[in-house]
């Protein structure tokens, strides 16, 4: 039963309950973010920060004035069995990939709606055991894969989903069936974000490219083209000296070739030890601690003498990561260039038409819209089937391909693995039966 504080029982001018949300490992790099979306969101309260590490709660004085800290889940949940103080009625975890589970059980036991940050587990048994337990507990839970939010992703969907059956007004057929992708998530993460956490280079702590960036890509690709597979890997080279006597070191990259369902292939390069403009942060500038990279436009390219090259500042492109390839047309990724044959017969002889795919025009970031989602779920309003959030049986998906990854990659021979479908349980299927 849940007891009820001054705040969480407020109405707000919309004449809506707040929802009363607790952040998990509040202090680390992503929990700072979900802290100041919480609280700048007219339709939550912040009830609690919870965080383990030493400072947490001076931090929590800071990043949180006035509000409950506590270094323990068990212990937030203790101190909202006595009068004065309300259970939260949704949690937000933040902890590395290795505590997701033991914390959402936890909550999830004391009745707790769940945003887990992404992925949803380190193995997809432990994530198996936590949907079961949402399920039995007919609690809510929804992964973080914030992408699905962002506008650029929302925007090539819609082109997605039209068909030759179903043109969209905007971009006809779109790239009508989808054949194949190609994808890059490359750039350099610096010595001080590893020994900030170093977990983030574990194999055992579900730390490394694969399970800390590769989850992203694996769900906005299922998202995009249904589940895949079938993977197989080939390691890139390890940075000299990181990590390399390890055992328990995780991958630098991979170059990975990826088989859909639906018969669409995919292959995609990922590392985070090479300097690159190729990845989505950089790409869509959704991420508000990285820099955006744009292509400059140059008037005039002469090699021999870089004064002469001249930039268009104003007409700068940003950088492709996808390029989605069909029997209609190709869609690059978030420039949002569509090439198709326009009015005239597909062939290689004809000249294709380009179109800039415009936006979906909300500018608020996605995590403001996951959390706007979240928060709607979590009331009532929205059911999570058929919405844009990752369930916890898509996030179950999600590891399961990234778990035939590693496989792949542990294979000295660059094996071929299936997709291990074994965790999925059909239960559910009508959660994500979008595809
Ligand atoms: N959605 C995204 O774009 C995005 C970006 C970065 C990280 N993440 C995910 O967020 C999670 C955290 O990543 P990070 O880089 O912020 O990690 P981090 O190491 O910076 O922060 C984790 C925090 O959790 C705390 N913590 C650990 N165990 C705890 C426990 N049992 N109870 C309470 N607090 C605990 C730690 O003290 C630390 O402050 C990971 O799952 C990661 O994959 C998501």
């Amino acid at each position: 039963m849940q007891s009820t504080s001054p705040a969480f029982s407020s109405q707000r001018r919309d004449g809506k309950r707040p929802v009363g949300i607790a952040i998990i490992g509040f202090g680390g790099l992503i929990g700072r973010r979900h802290t100041a979306h919480v609280l700048s969101n007219a339709s939550a309260v912040l009830l609690a920060v919870v965080d383990g590490a030493p400072g947490a709660a001076e931090l929590a004085s800071q990043l949180a004035p006035g509000i409950p800290y506590y270094p323990s889940v068990s212990e937030m949940l203790s101190a909202s069995a006595t009068a004065d103080k309300s259970t939260p009625e949704a949690a937000i975890v933040c902890t590395p990939n290795a505590y997701h589970v033991s914390v959402a059980l936890e909550l999830a036991d004391a009745g707790v709606h769940l945003l887990v940050e992404k992925p949803l587990a380190d193995t997809k048994a432990a994530a198996r055991t936590l949907v079961d337990r949402v399920h039995e507990m007919g609690i809510k839970l929804l992964v973080g894969h914030h992408r699905r939010f962002n506008p650029y992703v929302v925007a090539a969907r819609k082109v997605l989903m039209a068909s030759e059956e179903k043109p969209d007004t905007a971009v006809g057929p779109g790239v009508g069936s989808v054949t194949a992708i190609s994808g890059l998530w490359t750039t350099y993460k610096p010595e001080p974000y590893f020994v900030a956490a170093p977990w983030r280079r574990s194999r055992r702590q579900g730390g490394g490219p694969v399970m800390i960036n590769f989850v992203h890509e694996v769900d906005i690709l299922q998202y995009f083209l249904g589940p895949i597979v079938r993977v197989s890997a080939e390691k890139i080279l390890g940075r000299v000296g990181v990590g390399a006597s390890d055992a328990d070191a995780a991958e630098d990259g991979a170059a990975l070739t990826l088989r859909f369902a639906s018969g669409a292939v995919g292959s995609l390069i990922l590392s985070d030890g090479v300097v690159s403009p190729h990845f989505f942060e950089a790409g869509t500038g959704e991420n508000p601690m990285l820099p955006r990279a744009r292509r400059p436009l140059y008037d005039h390219l002469d090699e021999s003498d870089n004064s002469k090259i001249e930039r268009k500042e104003q007409e700068e492109e940003p950088v492709d990561v996808y390029r989605i390839f069909g029997t209609h047309g190709t869609l690059s990724v978030p420039d949002m260039t569509l090439w198709t044959c326009g009015e005239k017969p597909r062939s290689w002889e004809n000249e294709l038409k380009v179109q800039r795919v415009e936006l979906n025009d909300d500018p608020r970031a996605p995590f403001d819209r996951q959390l706007d989602h979240f928060i709607a779920v979590v009331r009532g309003e929205v059911p999570i089937k058929n919405g844009p959030g990752c369930t916890g049986e898509e996030g179950l998906r999600v590891i399961a391909v990234c778990e035939a990854v590693i496989e792949a990659l542990d294979d000295a021979e660059g094996g071929r693995v299936i997709v291990d479908t074994h965790y999925l349980n059909n239960t559910y299927e009508s959660q994500i039966n979008r595809w």
